[in-house]
């Protein structure tokens, strides 16, 4: 029940009964301090007059028992109240009401107590609120104990008229509360129901999220977090989309190509040479479509991919670049370098190593021959810096912020090598983002470039 209870009824039901329970204790408090405070009034009042009657006719006891009752009756009608003298063991000696015999042993509460002078309060049978008072006293040797016995109904009266005074006022105020806290939990609780119906109206095909609220804590990082996961999933999807349709669009070019060269196949199969050109540039875009397919795939399974991070050193680094690059720079002609600082840090290494692999093939294949591609390794400003540097063809200015892009190839980058998909550095940047690491670019047209790779 509670659970499925909305979250505005629940602050509802948990304000209105701490507010209930602190009601009752206030009222219990206060109407027992109130009661008190009128009981220690009539105490006070009974001690004097229970005083003042003593002091008159003390004399009389134990002696006099018939001057005693004359006296008690007086003061009886005079202050309205049963005026009982007990003797030593607190057996009746007189009773102004001329009931009780003498040596009658009374069943009072008031007679065990321990403290006298002092009254005790109780709601009796016959004659309702009543408040008996014992005074002790001596004369002489002799010992002896006053009990007023006198009617309290007045007190209880007031008692109760203040009781039902004070009820009344907090019922008031239990009730003005309720309907405060419900105004309160349900505006507390607003931006939860806003969130859920604009949750609520987002569909594959449309998602927008916006709350309008003022408010400056966790409800406002919710929102945040709900806002920016949105966002990043719109992100998602639109790069999910353009990956989609810019691959297909450039898978599309080369099976063009081919399907020309089959269908041009059999009227040249008399002609050897250009029959021969044709199978070559079948197989040419063969491989350019195989390699644009394992690129695509490759970029597909970055984005699913877990960095497995392990410890790497820069002599493995150079090794393997070694072992991947030796004999193709010799082929082109080209002088590869290392200047290394010793470094070791944290990456996973299969990524790592495909995306230095992507940005020294580049640098080799946009350099002319007999130039050198050199490789540095240091520490930089708390970054272990990786550089790959050339003196190629460099990269044009207007060309520079989109290098990084799906399919993206310089014009001069296409004229001077036609193999080449635009998709080794998307990788590449993928990668380093992967890792939290960041890219540098510097690159000047026609005197080279020089790529920087920072990982902690
Ligand atoms: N070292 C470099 N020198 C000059 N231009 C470069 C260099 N590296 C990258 N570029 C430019 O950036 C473009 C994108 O590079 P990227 O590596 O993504 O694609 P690619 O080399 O053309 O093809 P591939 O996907 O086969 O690597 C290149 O086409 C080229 O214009
Ligand atoms: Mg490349």
């Amino acid at each position: 029940m509670w659970k499925v209870m909305k979250i505005q009824y629940q602050l509802w039901l948990i304000y209105s009964c701490v507010f209930i329970c602190v009601t009752l204790v206030v009222y219990m408090v206060v109407s027992r301090t109130y009661e008190h405070r009128l009981q220690v009034g009539y105490e006070q009042v009974s001690i004097t007059q229970g005083t003042t009657i003593l002091n008159q006719f003390k004399e009389t006891y134990p002696y006099s028992p018939n001057r005693s009752i004359g006296y008690l009756r007086t003061y009886s009608e005079q202050i309205n109240s049963r005026l009982i003298m007990l003797d030593e063991e607190k057996k009746v000696y007189v009773d102004s009401f001329n009931q009780l015999v003498p040596n009658t042993i009374l069943h009072l509460t008031i007679l065990k107590k321990e403290t006298v002078p002092g009254s005790i309060f109780s709601n009796t049978e016959a004659f309702g609120y009543v408040q008996y008072t014992l005074l002790p006293f001596q004369t002489g040797e002799s010992k002896g104990y006053l009990l007023m016995v006198q009617d309290a109904n007045e007190l209880f009266a007031e008692v109760t008229s203040f009781q039902r005074w004070m009820i009344q006022t907090l019922l008031i105020a239990v009730f003005s509360f309720f309907m405060i806290s419900y105004i309160v939990s349900t505006w507390f609780s607003k931006p939860i129901r806003q969130i859920i119906t604009q949750l609520k109206k987002i569909t594959p095909q449309k998602r927008v999220f916006s709350v309008k609220h003022q408010r400056q804590d966790e409800v406002k990082a919710l929102i945040d977090a709900i806002k920016n996961m949105v966002e990043e999933l719109n992100l998602y999807d639109d790069r999910q989309r353009r990956f989609l349709s810019t691959s297909s669009h450039e898978l599309k070019t080369p099976l063009t190509t081919m399907q020309l060269i089959v269908e041009n196949l059999p009227y040249v199969r008399e002609q050897e040479a250009l029959y021969g050109e044709f199978v070559q540039d079948l197989a040419f875009q063969v491989k350019k479509m195989q390699r644009l397919v394992d690129q695509l795939l490759r970029i597909n399974s970055i984005w699913d991919d877990k960095c497995n991070k392990e410890l790497i050193n820069i002599h493995d680094i150079q090794e393997h670049l070694l072992d991947s690059f030796q004999y193709i720079a010799l082929g082109n002609e080209i002088e590869l370098k290392f200047d290394l600082e010793p470094l070791e840090f944290y990456v996973d290494r299969e990524l790592f190593y495909r995306a230095l692999e992507n940005l020294v093939s580049n640098a080799i294949r946009y350099s002319p021959k007999g130039r050198q591609v050199k490789i540095t390794s240091k520490r930089e400003k708390g970054w272990n810096k990786i550089s790959i540097c050339d003196h190629g063809i460099g990269i044009g200015t207007e060309d520079l912020p989109h290098i990084f892009e799906l399919f993206f190839r310089s014009n001069d980058a296409t004229e001077w090598n036609q193999d080449g998909t635009g998709l080794g550095l998307t990788i590449v940047k993928q990668i380093v983002d992967l890792h939290n690491g960041r890219i540098e670019v510097y690159s000047l047209k026609n005197q080279g470039t020089c790529i920087n790779l920072f990982f902690n």
